[in-house]
């Protein structure tokens, strides 16, 4: 559905030039939900602008339903671009007019019918739950609620794609997450294609089917969101997934925490499990072979496309040579294993 071929792009200053985006290449399959994650000024921006030609990139394809969008005119372009819908973090609503009249707005400009637009508004008004509001301006809008006349106004033309440039971060978690459904399910029902970029990893495991990593303009990492929760093979991509998930040292246990051990005490480990392995059995298993005592002090554990990740602390209780062996067997078994202390 959209294809990017080695799309690079450099903004020039008077002091040199600013690459934005270096050779980046993914595809994006029709009806997929497809997530960007970076950080800021990795050129999240300038990727979803560049899929919509509002940023023309100085090399390489843009292919959206088989047709490159750099090689076309400009009425063609304007009938491809109607194919794509676009929300933003702010929400960029018009002020003077009504959540009606905004969402009629695409509608009015490709001279639609009135009576066809005030139907296609209705159906939209209920789609994002807001028939109440209908009348009502953005200032009186929560963010959440401007966020679903955005998502409503950038599918009345029935576009195929949905381009969504941070559009849950300026919202609390609540609703941030009442966002990402009201997507899913437009996704769901009507087999849109959704290309969205986000510095939130939360998002991405929330909703995207695919991931790609972007850091300084590259392309580092992409693939299914399952997988490269997984088995992350980028230092950044490993550090995304840590900020997502962690746990801290309960209080009174940081309180008692020692640097080295007294030969008494148990090692503190923070394990960090991305594999397909089931910290259950792992646990029994070096119960059983090492006759120690796992003690989980505190977990954050999540699952993405049916896979389970997170992070597990625990005090690994048993005589010193035994401890050690257990801690030699999680690191042997692919898990991110780190000695915190001892207590
Ligand atoms: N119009 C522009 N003129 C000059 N430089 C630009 C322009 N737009 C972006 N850049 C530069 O390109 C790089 C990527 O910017 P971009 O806005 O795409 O990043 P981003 O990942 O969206 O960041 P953020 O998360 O902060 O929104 C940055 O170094 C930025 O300063
Ligand atoms: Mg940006």
């Amino acid at each position: 559905m959209i294809e990017l071929q080695q799309v690079s792009k450099t903004f020039h200053k008077k002091n040199g030039g600013v690459t934005a985006l270096d050779n980046v290449s993914f595809t994006v399959g029709k009806g997929n939900i497809f997530g960007v994650i970076g950080a800021s000024g990795a050129g999240k921006s300038t990727l979803i602008r560049c899929v919509n030609l509002l940023e023309r990139p100085g090399s390489g394809k843009v292919i959206v339903d088989g047709k490159n969008l750099p090689d076309l005119s400009s009425s063609e372009l304007a009938r491809s671009r109607r194919e794509m819908g676009m929300i933003f973090q702010h929400f960029n609503l018009l002020s003077s007019r009504t959540v009606y009249e905004n969402i009629a707005l695409p509608l009015e400009l490709d001279k639609t019918p009135v009576s066809q637009i005030k139907t296609r508004v209705d159906e939209l008004l209920a789609l994002v739950g807001l028939e109440e509001k209908r009348n009502d301006f953005p200032s009186n809008l929560s963010g959440g609620q401007k966020q679903r006349v955005a998502i409503a106004r950038a599918l009345a033309a029935r576009p195929k794609i949905l381009l969504c440039d941070e559009a849950t971060s300026a919202l609390d978690p609540a609703t941030t997450s009442s966002i990402l459904s009201l997507l899913k399910n437009i996704n769901r029902k009507f087999g849109i294609t959704i290309l969205l970029i986000t510095h939130e990893m939360d998002v991405i495991k929330a909703i995207c089917d695919e991931v790609a990593v972007i850091s300084d303009g590259k392309l580092i990492e992409k693939g299914r969101v399952g997988d490269i929760f997984s088995n992350p093979s980028s230092p950044v991509t490993r550090e995304f997934i840590t900020s997502s998930h962690d746990v801290a040292v309960p209080f009174e246990l940081e309180q008692v925490l020692t640097e080295s051990s007294n030969g008494t005490d148990y090692p503190l480990v923070k394990l960090r499990f991305t594999g397909k392995l089931n910290a259950g059995t792992v646990f029994s298993e070096t119960s059983r072979l090492f006759e120690v005592d796992n003690e989980i002090v505190a977990a954050n554990m999540d699952y993405a496309q049916g896979i389970k990740f997170g992070v597990i602390l625990i005090l690994v209780k048993g005589t010193q040579e035994n401890v050690q062996q257990a801690i030699e067997y999680y690191k042997s078994n692919n898990i991110q294993t780190e000695v915190l202390g001892y207590v």
